[in-house]
């Protein structure tokens, strides 16, 4: 960037001074003393066209900007009488790049028209905060990993079988070796790697086709994963919290400004960074759900109702946990106490948003995954390199996976999760 241009974030510490910034028209309201709402992707600043103190051209040229015309100003940066925000009476405005007819307007749009104009919604104030918040929880992420002892290792995107299900598999023809499948999650990938490493994460894309239009699933959505050796299902909840919090503390610390955009309640993230998350056994929280008023029965899974009703419910984070076996992942590892269990665990969100976690111990037994590969009609020789890991040194190891965009979703308080990414991939959107 070239240092003569001060970014708007940082105009705080020119005030009194003369300053240059470059940026979009956000909003511009051309009275005889002329407004206009300037951002450049660091921040928001209002700037003054008065007959007075601006140039006669710039003046001139500031009745006429069109919304979303890239612009160059300079003036003197000065603190709002009443808010104390800097912004900046303008001496000399001049055009870079112009525009006409921008389609999203001031005016209120239908989320579909917004969706086909993705591209252009990211410049709106939320759309800029929301994606703002995204970043910074994927760094508190990758910081509290790389800060805890764990190396990363990037599992492969194109795998040659399934890792949650063969039903939710995106195919794609590959060269002699036959299909080839966009990744589910990088644990299978992962569990080879701690006898290697120790402590290992992932954080990537991953896919799922699945057939769901609901508010909390995408088709492509980025999940981290760590892995853990020598660790069990209490490993996982506590692993988890502590991850939880790091990123909520950071996402408190660093984005002020984009949740008070959001008008986002803080006191549900504050409670969820100062308490102990809630625990709970499948079996419980069935008992619970039947008093709320579900008519889930022992043995089913939960529906994304379920998990608003029984999430609706709790002030807090809940971890569900020991789940029946049917419906869970073929690697988990069974309850020694209950074989009709699985040491899965799940963390729901509070505030109705539902599972943001899932994981548990994995099986470290060969015979009991070979006998759960065939149960599940599998082919064992896509697993060889999988069951290894039983073979050579098996321990007992455990791990999770949480989905970034249904972390910023809950965080950011979004009725949908289509707009807790760039590009949100979902069923029946694939554009742009
Ligand atoms: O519960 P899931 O399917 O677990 C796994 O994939 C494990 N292999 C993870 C592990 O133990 N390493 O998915 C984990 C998380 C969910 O809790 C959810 O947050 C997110 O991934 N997720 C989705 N997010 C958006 N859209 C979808 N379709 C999702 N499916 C799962
Ligand atoms: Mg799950």
């Amino acid at each position: 960037m070239d240092s003569a241009f001060a970014d708007i974030c940082a105009l705080k510490g020119h005030i009194g001074q003369v300053a240059r910034v470059r940026g979009w028209v956000r909003n511009s309201r051309a009275s005889k003393t002329r407004f206009i709402e300037l951002r450049d992707g660091t921040g928001f600043v209002q700037c003054v066209v008065t007959a007075s103190d601006s140039d006669p051209e710039s003046y001139e040229l500031a009745g006429t900007l069109a919304q979303e015309s890239a612009v160059e100003i300079s003036g003197l940066v000065q603190a709002h009488p009443k808010t104390g925000d800097p912004e900046i009476l303008v001496k000399s405005l001049s055009i870079i790049g112009g525009s006409a007819d921008y389609p999203i307007t001031p005016k209120e749009h239908g989320t579909a028209f917004l969706m086909e104009n993705r591209h252009l919604w990211l410049r709106s104030k939320r759309q800029w905060a929301i994606l703002r918040v995204r970043h910074a929880i994927a760094k508190a992420i990758r910081d509290f990993f790389d800060g805890d002892g764990f190396t990363l290792i990037d599992s492969p995107i194109l795998t040659p079988s399934c890792c949650e299900g063969a039903s939710t598999l995106f195919g794609t023809p590959y060269f002699d070796e036959g299909m080839a499948y966009l990744s589910q999650s990088g644990q299978l990938y992962l569990e080879p790697t701690l006898a290697a490493f120790g402590k290992v994460y992932c954080f990537g894309p991953t896919f799922r086709a699945e057939k769901s239009k609901t508010r909390r699933h995408l088709t492509e959505f980025w999940m981290v994963e760590p892995e853990i050796p020598f660790a069990h299902l209490e490993d996982v909840m506590v692993l988890g919290e502590r991850m939880m919090k790091f990123i909520l503390q950071r996402t408190l610390e660093t984005r002020k400004e984009e949740l008070k955009i959001l008008e986002r309640d803080l006191t549900p993230l504050e409670c969820a960074l100062n308490s102990d998350y809630i625990r709970m056994t499948y079996t419980e929280s069935v008992e619970r759900l039947k008093g709320l008023g579900s008519d889930i029965k022992w043995g089913e899974d939960f529906g994304n109702d379920d998990e608003t009703i029984l999430m609706n419910s709790l002030d807090r984070p809940c971890w569900v946990h020991r789940f029946p076996k049917e419906f869970k992942a073929f690697y988990m590892e069974p309850d020694p106490q209950d074989p009709r269990l699985a040491l899965g665990a799940d963390l729901l969100a509070p505030e109705g948003y539902g599972e943001v976690i899932g994981g548990g111990e994995r099986a470290s037994s060969l015979q009991y995954l070979l006998d759960q590969i065939a149960k599940e009609g599998l082919d064992e020789k896509d697993y060889k390199w999988y069951l290894d890991v039983r073979r050579y040194g098996s321990v007992p190891h455990a791990g999770f996976g949480l989905g970034l965009e249904r972390a910023v979703a809950w965080i950011c308080k979004l009725p949908h999760v289509r707009e807790t990414g760039a590009y949100p991939r979902m069923m029946g959107t694939l554009w742009p």
